[in-house]
């Protein structure tokens, strides 16, 4: 089935889902919320205009609908549609600011089409006003995205002060239970600045990842088979150690590893982000083949451009660009240190 037909059989589905006799109170606004929860499934699958279709068919049913608002938001975000991300944003804020679960969440959406179009202090006013207010009473999805946007925005050399770190640090302080790895990379992030603690939350892993009551535990075996890894890659940036993160994290991510921890694509991005930061910063002539590879493909996976992705290639041709061309190993020569997969994996794959 090509795509084209595969978008014809979702839509197929929908009027089918439409006909289902739902015996909930309402079933119109019911059947709204399943939409919104499918246009998200097909999002992170790169179904893009089919998720935005069925995430506008949510919004026509239930225009409070904050799920399906993130649903169509993130195709925007995928898409590279930065400054329509930010009008449909800005423009529904009302529909969905109230959401106990996702308005935070939808900030930090907000944030990020700023932080691509490189309007730094947009996001961090954002930041301030809607998001750090929210840390106090926070899911620790908030500390999450509260720790991954300041994390981005330090990576691009923009210093954002000790009290924005602050309030995360201290929300995230009771949470020393290793309970989800994808939420401990983000502890990590909040210790950027804070070897001491960097050190004792990997330390802590490892004495997680050594129990013997919870062998079975997926998220142990996740921590194990990839937490450990990533967390040292991690630490490693944050002590500007970036030969050694990126031997740690490059073959994570060219395995697609990372897609076992959690969460979403768009969540996930900031550890291609923090790669390429390290391969820029390394300096290393062997990372030159690699790190044009990873600004390529970043770049072409954005539809509508990636103003961000052009401004680490921008770093890159300074870093890199001024060295004899002759050092460089051929790219042939690249893969016997990191060999890619000879096949890709699929994108859901586990
Ligand atoms: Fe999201």
């Amino acid at each position: 089935m090509n795509s084209l037909e595969q978008s014809v059989d979702h839509f197929r589905s929908i009027e089918k889902a439409k006909k289902i006799p739902l015996t909930f109170d309402n079933p119109k606004i019911t059947l709204g919320f399943i939409l919104g929860m499918y246009a998200f499934a097909l999002e992170e699958n790169h179904h893009f205009s089919t998720a935005e279709a069925v995430g506008r068919e949510a919004l026509k049913i239930n225009q409070r609908d904050t799920w399906a608002v993130h649903a169509v938001n993130h195709v925007m975000e995928m898409e590279g549609r930065q400054k329509e991300g930010i009008r449909f944003l800005t423009s529904t804020v009302d529909d969905w600011k109230h959401s106990r679960i996702l308005s935070c969440h939808n900030f930090w959406h907000l944030c990020l089409h700023y932080i691509e179009l490189g309007k730094f202090e947009m996001a961090l006013e954002i930041f301030d006003k809607e998001m750090a207010p929210r840390f106090k009473e926070a899911s620790i999805l908030d500390l999450v995205d509260g720790s991954s946007l300041l994390y981005r925005i330090e990576l691009e050399g923009y210093s954002v002060g000790v009290h924005r770190w602050q309030p995360l640090i201290d929300a995230f302080s009771p949470h020393t239970r290793r309970i989800l790895l994808f939420n401990d990379t983000h502890i990590m992030m909040t210790n950027r600045h804070r070897p001491q603690d960097a050190a004792n939350l990997v330390q802590s892993m490892r004495d997680y990842i050594g129990r013997k009551d919870i062998t079975n535990c997926t998220n142990r075996r996740r921590s194990e088979e990839i937490g450990l890894t990533l967390m040292e890659g991690l630490r490693a940036v944050n002590e500007r150690r970036y030969n050694e993160a990126v031997h740690l994290l490059y073959p994570l991510l060219r395995d697609q590893k990372l897609i076992k921890i959690g969460g979403s694509e768009a969540q996930r991005d900031i550890f291609n982000v923090t790669l390429i930061h390290a391969m820029v910063m390394a300096k290393n002539p062997n990372y030159k083949g690699l790190l044009y590879d990873m600004l390529d493909t970043r770049n072409s996976s954005k539809k509508f451009g990636s103003p961000l992705t052009a401004r680490w290639i921008e770093r890159a041709k300074a870093a890199y660009e001024k060295e004899d061309e002759a050092s460089f190993i051929p790219k042939s020569m690249q893969s016997a240190i990191f060999a890619p997969p000879r096949t890709a994996k699929p994108l859901n794959a586990t």
